[in-house]
């Protein structure tokens, strides 16, 4: 295929993978499209660690990374460690009591301050601590930096083009890709509400031509709910350059999911994929679960502002439910295309179905024109 975008990266297809896995990473642009790291979570020495690996084994295809740099976010200051300053207690008591009344058992004391100190201190939030991994980042042969809530800072954008590295951002409406563009972006993607991970409440189909509209010509990704061929035909009719896919790969035998999870999601259904704000603090598409239920029943507290909620959720919960792999309680973001998601398979094949089919759905529609 052809188009800007493709010609931006020098890639074959306009298939644009987000991943927290390395190997989906190198899968998906060693496949023709191109792979973005997404480094929410990583602590500086594993940015290097992680993209140390992916030099040596992408073949020299184009990568990017993909950081969160949100517009709004609660400094931790110096109540890091300290789950008593760090969490109210009615929120803290909340997820305690779900755990212990559901037999789960807690963890030992000694674990639990660890496993706390080194979740905090691969939190990366801040603008600060995100500048930090870009610094890093910036020693390795990235091709592109995407931005996760927020517009990027015009310093950043400057010191990316400086180096030929491109730069965009994600887009839930067409205020915030009008936003991007100001700030001197190269590309945007729009993301419906069907996504995977933090999104906004307008459908796909709606968004797409949207921002289309807003930023032309600037190219844009369609994003929220692409998993097939007939997909990401669809993101083409309505004026996107391609596609940007998230939870498609969380299917595949490279994602980093436990089995555990992958069969959950392999007996979900597309409304199995709720809109939370339970596991970060803000709106996040993530698998049902009865931690994710017990936040929307009467009498619930609130959930806190991002990142508390997130680690009282991975400090507090997820920790002691993964360590009895209690099924009901385990959930992971992912997109309504999870309905779909009902067998493992590869990151190639993934790549492979999705071109066949899109090549298809073009015949069908050209048999109809003609
Ligand atoms: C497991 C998972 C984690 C995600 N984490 C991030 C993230 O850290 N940063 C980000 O920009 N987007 C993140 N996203 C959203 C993706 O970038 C993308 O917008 C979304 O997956 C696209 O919709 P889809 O899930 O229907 O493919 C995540 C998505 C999933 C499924």
């Amino acid at each position: 295929m052809k188009n800007r975008l493709c010609e931006m990266f020098g890639i074959e297809v306009p298939i644009f993978a987000f991943s927290h896995c390395r190997d989906v990473v190198v899968e998906v642009s060693k496949a023709g499209g191109l792979g973005v790291l997404g480094m929410a979570r990583m602590s500086p020495e594993r940015v290097h660690e992680e993209l140390k690996w992916i030099d040596e084994h992408i073949d020299g295809k184009p990568y990017g990374i993909d950081i969160l740099n949100p517009a709004s976010f609660e400094a931790l200051g110096d109540r890091k460690f300290d789950p008593e300053r760090l969490f109210p207690q009615a929120q803290r008591d909340f997820v305690k009591n779900m755990l212990d009344n559901a037999g789960i058992p807690p963890l030992p004391a000694a674990d639990a301050e660890q496993i706390m100190k080194a979740m905090v201190n691969e939190f990366t939030f801040t603008p600060e601590e995100s500048a930090r991994m870009i610094d890093i980042a910036l020693e390795h042969p990235i091709k592109l930096i995407v931005n996760a809530l927020g517009s990027p800072s015009r310093e950043l954008v400057e010191r990316a083009h400086a180096r030929g590295i491109k730069v965009a951002a994600m887009a839930g409406a067409p205020k915030h890709a009008l936003r991007h563009k100001e700030v001197g972006c190269d590309f945007v993607i729009a993301v419906g509400t069907e996504a995977g991970g933090h999104t906004g409440t307008t459908t796909s189909m709606v968004l797409w031509p949207r921002v289309v509209d807003a930023v032309a010509p600037m190219p844009v990704l369609g994003a929220g709910g692409v998993g097939r061929g007939r997909q990401m035909a669809a993101a083409l009719a309505l004026g996107c350059e391609g596609v940007w896919c998230g939870s498609v790969w969380l299917k595949t035998v490279e994602s980093e999911v436990t089995p555990e999870i992958k069969q959950k999601m392999f007996e979900a259904q597309s409304d199995d994929a709720v809109l939370t704000r339970s596991v970060t603090g803000k709106p996040c598409r993530t698998l049902r679960s009865t931690f994710t239920d017990a936040w929307e029943k009467p009498g619930a507290p609130d959930t806190l502002p991002a990142p508390l909620q997130a680690l009282l959720w991975w400090g507090q919960g997820r920790t002691r439910v993964e360590r009895v792999r209690a099924k009901e309680f385990l959930t992971y973001p992912v997109g309504q295309i999870v309905g779909d998601m009902t067998g493992e398979t590869s990151v190639r094949n993934v790549v492979h179905e999705m071109l066949l089919e899109l090549i298809e759905s073009k015949e069908r529609l050209d048999e109809l024109l003609n």
